[in-house]
């Protein structure tokens, strides 16, 4: 079987966004792939991190990860800080990346001016290697595919980058990864800006459908979403961004094309619209809280990681080995 690596980084708490851009596909291909799947804690504490918060954060994804049904049989589940390993080849990654290419980084543009804005000049080194870090994370377990949303296909090209590099200096050791985004790219926009993604650490609450809100929390949410005062729903997302997000959303979670959604809508208006946005989120989401709450406090969970852990501590064992070889990081051979 071929491998397959993605991960959420627990800097906040998990959203609709991080669901359907890659957890969701990630679980529909455990059975045809060997999938790991890890929480990216090391990337978390690349912005400042309450210590209490990010327990939270971690215990919280861990158990929503299995109650979104990936499942402890089939798949490598993990805690990315459980793997010394991760560390050590990000920072062999770093050695061999330049300034340039991870200044190039869109997300380090965004993040850094954020930072910087919030406390002058400060900008943490972390935010700068993270993907060197993330790179690791996938050239580790030699995955071929790496589900994630389009808001980090760039890190993923890197990666890709950085593997041929590597190759072609000291001999093949790594696998050429490939980004695996949906086919319409779907990208999940906030619901108060549907120009930007809903992301984790936004700091409007309203604008982000997180996975364990209540039924009553999505409804008025998705309420309160901007849409435009055109009343037709059509999909447009250069001049109807609120609209198209919402029924980006529907078709999703309905497997349903945008073409169908259009027809389903036909002489309807924005509150039809809403009513059955927030009808199907509740639907989908229901069943994974339920699971959720038998999990959270359960030591099964735990125990999962733990287990997950020795097995991937085993594999990145030997792809370090390797790679320290290839670069003469050993004494003798
Ligand atoms: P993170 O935690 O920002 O997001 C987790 C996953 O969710 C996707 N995503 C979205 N997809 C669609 N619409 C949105 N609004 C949206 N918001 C987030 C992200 O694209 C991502 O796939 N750097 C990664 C974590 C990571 C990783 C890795 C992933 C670390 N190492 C190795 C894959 C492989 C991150 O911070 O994702």
């Amino acid at each position: 079987k071929e491998k397959m690596i993605t991960g959420i980084t627990p800097s906040g708490e998990m959203t609709l966004g991080n669901y359907l851009g890659a957890i969701k596909r990630a679980v529909e291909f455990q059975d045809e792939y060997e999938l790991y799947v890890f929480i990216a804690n090391l990337h978390a504490i690349t912005i400042p991190q309450d210590k209490e918060i990010l327990r939270k954060n971690t215990k919280e994804i861990a158990a929503l990860y299995f109650a979104c049904g990936l499942d402890p049989q089939k798949s490598t589940v993990f805690l990315q800080s459980d793997v010394l390993e991760h560390a050590q080849l990000g920072w062999i990654l770093n050695t061999q990346s330049s300034i340039g290419e991870l200044s190039r980084m869109t997300q380090f543009k965004d993040k850094s001016s954020k930072t910087k804005a919030q406390s002058k000049d400060y900008i943490p080194a972390g935010l700068f290697t993270y993907p060197t870090l993330m790179a690791a994370d996938i050239l580790m377990y030699d995955a071929k595919f790496v589900p994630v949303g389009i808001d980090q296909k760039q890190h993923v090209e890197l990666t890709r980058d950085l593997a041929i590099r590597v190759n072609n200096k000291y001999g093949t050791v790594f696998q050429i990864p490939e980004p695996l985004i949906s086919k319409d790219k779907i990208k999940i926009m906030d619901l108060q800006d549907p120009t930007k993604k809903m992301s984790k650490s936004s700091t409007n609450q309203k604008a982000i459908i997180y996975m364990l809100d209540e039924p009553k929390v999505i409804e008025a949410k998705i309420k309160a979403a901007i849409t435009d005062s055109e009343n037709l729903i059509k999909y447009d997302p250069k001049n109807k961004p609120g609209v198209a997000n919402l029924m980006t959303i529907y078709t999703t979670l309905k497997k349903i094309t945008i073409k169908e959604a259009e027809k389903h809508w036909q002489g309807k208006n924005y509150k039809d619209l809403k009513d059955d946005v927030a009808a199907a989120l509740i639907e989908t989401l229901a069943p994974i809280q339920q699971r959720y709450k038998q999990l959270y406090n359960s030591s099964e969970v735990e125990q999962w990681l733990k287990d997950a852990a020795i097995k991937a501590q085993y594999e990145a064992r030997k792809k370090l080995n390797k790679v320290q070889n290839a670069l003469g990081l050993n004494y003798n051979r």
